[in-house]
């Protein structure tokens, strides 16, 4: 009887919990902190100098330098120093464009066979990395006084050279001409590895976080060590955190009682706009960057929870280790629960560099499709068809274009994914074909946990096939979630993957239909009664790996087999577009991410553009935010704020938590409404620009949207800012982020001028302009030396604009000169790979517009054909007043307008126009300004 009770209690505890988790505010108490985390607080308490470890046997070997990590005899006055019982192994491998490689892991003895080897992780590096493998050839010697100072030396690239010191050990990249250090691992002394080990008796191992407990079977098995960055002003990257981009120090004097940066998956309930904490995705790769050396980066790979400290200058100062002085530096302190250290150092030596070298790495984000770039529509929930149908006309009545519109888990019968709500969507096939005639897409939610309903085709199938995870004594992981009590499909097993992406054929989605795509979401995972409300560390995964040394991969291999799934369903040939809220280095290659749960605040419009930023940075080019903000209701005006800005957010999305109020464009009265239209028509207007931008992300992995130093890299007023940044390297844009802002203050970096996207007014450069807040629009501006493509006519969704023209902008610098790119192909498939593209680069100099062919010509390129003309050529900045245009070939002339630039009802003077030139975008051509 009292069973039954507790048992009733327990499930109405779960019940309550899981349907008020989501208005609940951020509950510190739910999630550990640093000292509640014991590998943590043990890193944390270790002195700079501590590490017992000493480099010996160093040789070449498979074009590695290898060497072994001997700890060094124990110091007789320091107690509970446990020696490792082993040495480790290292190797240290060389890449070519800059990048060295040090893995360490315990040195199994080759006939040895652990009973347990340390996880690393599989199908992130892309298989061409191994390709640009440096075969090292020999080692050098150093000797700098006595034996102490004995360091082994190879070849990286003509100008770098890697370093291993041997007593006491360190690993750096050093400048071959100068001797100046780009990165170092433990040059304070702080590499700790805890091997694995038996049990000693009466030993406890058990964690426990309030009423969880961590069985961990395999005892401690943490890493840590330090880093340093040379010639560092600050430090970025290591998303995911609601913080400034600039990562401020967790350490250090004057730092009391601060939180290392904490990477470690997590469903955070309402967020706060300035935490070190730790959101839903974790990409542990930094970069730093300063105006003595450039930038440099590091990455490890690793995917169990990480810590990381920023150190704050002086932090070292009783440590008496003495580092080469000339050189300005940034610690940092980087601590991992388990795994093995496979890092990577990226030498730059500029910002795009860097992003290029760990794309290099992890693979190049994918190309989206056009629909993808667009606008996209959501809300916790479209109740049921006539919603859909209501919402998708209204958007036409209000003449406001979009591309997507998503459905929630209500659309769902019972949060079984993959069906449908029988009596809210009883015809789901016809109303995706009633939104693919107007060229428009919907998407719909597939989430990781799976209802445990016998009569469920999924969960049978899984639980028979043994395909769930499973708990620390082997059973199927119970958890709870949407669905209430759930299994989590074990994705890191490439059977069980390819399984489920089967689930994504017209045949198995039944009621999906080619213009449906697919959003991933709640795989951190997220478990409403889990520790921290995820998955325990104990649960056993494929090959027997512990959830903890996978933990932030999970989501990862989720967004993999689902983004397998649409590719496999064999839509023609068209690319996957998968939303996922969880994320790991390579995340970029499945799809785009956002923000997840964010807040209808002001200070959470702000924080957006540091997180986009960063995530950019670290691969992750296709990001956004909830426009809007998730929770809560926002002002009108905070809403429009967010249109404004959102329209260059590269993912684009409005969505809003089902308890809040609707929010379409059109429900504020008819000047909100005009100024939201407003927003979406730039962000259609700019398509081509962005759509350009998205391939070149895709080619080399350098972000979409980026801080204004990857574009000033030299300009040190920059490198803090995060209130601005560039939409590639020709648009600024400053976000409003205050209620009622009379004015703005915009910072313009560079020498060169700024004009005004809306008015083409021109504003000086290296200087901070402080302007009236516009109602209209946030301030953007075009660089001088740029020319941007868009399209000007106004279109449901971008299906429809497919024939039309072009307008080209080109905004003069103080030379007279400008360039910029337009790359085209037919939005959807991948014949793009194929050559199936056009890629024009446009050159103004000497009064003469070029376009030139920068697709290589390569035989047995599928064709793309488009009759696309240009209909209007903008030019800003133009010192003198010509007549007429002459275009080549052909000897014809166009006429020239000097007068008011016409966008979007404001009107400019200054601006010479080049009216119906009648060329086409696919051909070579030049036009003379007489
Ligand atoms: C999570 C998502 C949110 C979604 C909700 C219901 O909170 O982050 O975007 O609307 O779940 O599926």
């Amino acid at each position: 009887m009292r069973t039954r009770l507790s048992l009733f209690l327990l499930l109405s505890l779960l019940l309550f919990l899981s349907s008020c988790a989501v208005v609940l505010s951020w509950k510190k108490e739910e999630f550990r902190n640093c000292n509640q985390t014991p590998f943590c607080k043990r890193a944390r308490s270790r002195k700079p100098g501590s590490s017992p470890f000493l480099a010996a046997d160093v040789s070449i070997s498979d074009g590695d330098l290898v060497a072994k990590l001997v700890p060094r005899e124990p110091d007789p006055d320091q107690e509970d120093q446990e020696p490792p019982a082993r040495p480790l192994a290292l190797t240290l491998s060389a890449y070519r464009d800059g990048v060295m490689r040090v893995k360490i892991d315990e040195d199994y003895p080759p006939q040895e066979s652990p009973h347990k080897r340390r996880f690393q992780v599989p199908d992130v590096i892309v298989s061409e990395f191994e390709s640009k493998k440096l075969w090292l050839q020999r080692v050098s010697t150093e000797r700098v006084g006595g034996d102490e100072g004995v360091s082994s030396i190879v070849y990286l690239s003509d100008e770098y050279e890697g370093v291993v010191r041997h007593d006491p050990f360190e690993v750096y990249v050093r400048e071959r001409s100068s001797g100046d250090r780009v990165l170092s691992m433990n040059s304070h002394g702080l590499f700790d590895f805890e091997q694995l080990r038996e049990k000693k008796e009466g030993e406890d191992w058990e964690e426990r976080f309030r009423s969880h407990t961590d069985t961990r079977p395999y005892g401690p098995q943490s890493i840590s060590f330090d880093v340093s960055f040379y010639g560092a002003d600050f430090v970025y990257g290591i998303p995911e955190r609601a913080a400034s981009l600039a990562l401020k120090p967790t350490r250090g004097p004057g730092i009391d009682h601060s939180e290392p940066y904490r990477l470690f998956n997590l469903d955070v309930f309402e967020y706060l706009h300035d935490s070190p904490f730790g959101l839903y995705g974790a990409i542990p790769f930094m970069i730093s960057h300063g105006k003595a050396r450039g930038t440099s980066g590091f990455f490890w790979l690793n995917a169990a929870e990480m810590q990381i400290d920023v150190l704050g200058e002086g932090w070292d100062a009783d440590s008496g280790i003495s580092l080469p002085s000339s050189q300005k530096r940034v610690d940092t302190f980087w601590m991992s629960e388990a795994g093995i250290v496979d890092a990577f150092f990226f030498i730059g030596p500029g910002p795009k560099d860097v992003v290029k070298q760990y794309v290099g790495v992890t693979g190049n984000p994918a190309m989206p499709q056009l629909f993808a770039t667009a606008y996209h529509q959501c809300r916790w929930n479209y109740r049921d068809e006539e919603d859909v149908e209501n919402v998708d006309a209204k958007f036409d009545e209000h003449d406001i274009p979009y591309d997507v519109l998503w459905l929630d888990i209500e659309h769902t019968d019972g949060k079984r994914y993959f069906t449908w709500d029988k009596v809210l969507f009883p015809h789901p096939e016809e109303m995706q074909r009633k939104l693919a005639a107007k060229g428009r897409h919907m998407v719909t939610i597939v989430d990781p946990h799976i209802k445990r309903d016998e009569s469920y085709h999924i969960h049978k199938e899984a639980s028979k096939n043994g395909y769930y995870v499973k708990d620390a004594s082997g059973n199927d992981f119970e958890g709870w979630c949407w669905p209430g009590s759930s299994s989590y499909i074990d994705m890191l097993s490439p059977e069980i993957r390819s399984w489920w992406a089967d689930k994504f054929s017209f045949e198995n989605y039944v009621g999906s239909t080619p213009s449906l795509y697919i959003w991933n979401d709640m795989n951190e995972p997220s478990v409403f009664n889990g520790p921290e409300l995820t998955m325990p560390r104990d649960a056993l995964h494929y090959g027997g790996v512990e959830h903890r040394e996978l933990h932030n991969a999970n989501g990862y291999y989720f967004h993999m087999a689902t983004s397998d799934g649409l590719l496999k369903r064999g839509n023609g040939n068209d690319r996957p577009f998968v939303l996922s809220r969880a994320f790991f280095p390579g995340s970029q290659r499945y799809g785009a991410v956002w923000t997840g749960d964010n807040t209808a605040e002001w200070d959470q419009l702000r924080v957006s553009v540091p997180m986009i930023l960063t995530l950019g940075l670290t691969g992750l080019s296709f990001s956004g935010a909830d426009v809007g903000g998730f929770f809560g209701n926002p002002e009108p005006e905070l809403l429009v704020r967010w249109y404004q800005l959102g329209a260059y957010y590269p993912f684009f999305r409005a969505h809003a938590h089902q308890d809040t109020k609707r929010r379409e464009p059109w429900l504020f009265g008819e000047r909100n409404t005009e100024l939201m239209r407003d927003a979406i028509r730039t962000r259609y207007m700019l398509l081509p620009f962005f759509y350009t931008l998205f391939r070149e992300a895709n080619v080399t992995g350098v972000p979409v949207v980026r801080p204004l130093w990857m574009e000033f890299p030299f300009d040190e007023a920059t490198f803090d800012k995060d209130e601005a940044f560039m939409v590639g390297n020709s648009l600024l844009v400053q976000g409003i982020f205050t209620e009622r802002a009379k004015h703005v203050s915009v910072y313009l970096p560079g020498k060169e001028s700024w004009y005004d996207l809306r008015t083409g007014t021109a504003y000086l450069g290296s200087k901070t302009h402080k302007l009236e807040a516009p109602e209209d629009h946030v301030p953007a501006f075009q660089r001088a030396g740029t020319i941007i493509p868009r399209r000007d006519r106004f279109r449901r969704s971008t299906t429809q604009t497919v024939n039309d023209p072009y307008t080209l902008v080109i905004a003069l610098n103080s030379s007279q000169t400008a360039e910029g790119e337009l790359y085209i192909d037919d939005g959807k498939s991948f014949e793009f790979k194929h050559g199936a593209y056009i890629h024009r680069r446009f050159v103004f100099k000497g009064g003469k517009l070029t376009s030139l062919n920068m697709a290589p010509a390569t035989s047995g390129n599928l064709p793309f054909k488009s009759e696309c003309i240009i209909e209007r050529i903008i030019i800003l900045g133009h010192a003198g007043g010509p007549k007429n245009a002459l275009i080549e070939p052909g000897n014809l002339k166009a006429q020239v307008e000097f007068g008011p630039l016409l966008l979007q009802g404001r009107s400019s003077s200054g601006v010479l126009t080049i009216r119906k030139p009648g060329i086409r975008i696919a051909d070579d051509w030049t036009i003379k300004v007489l």
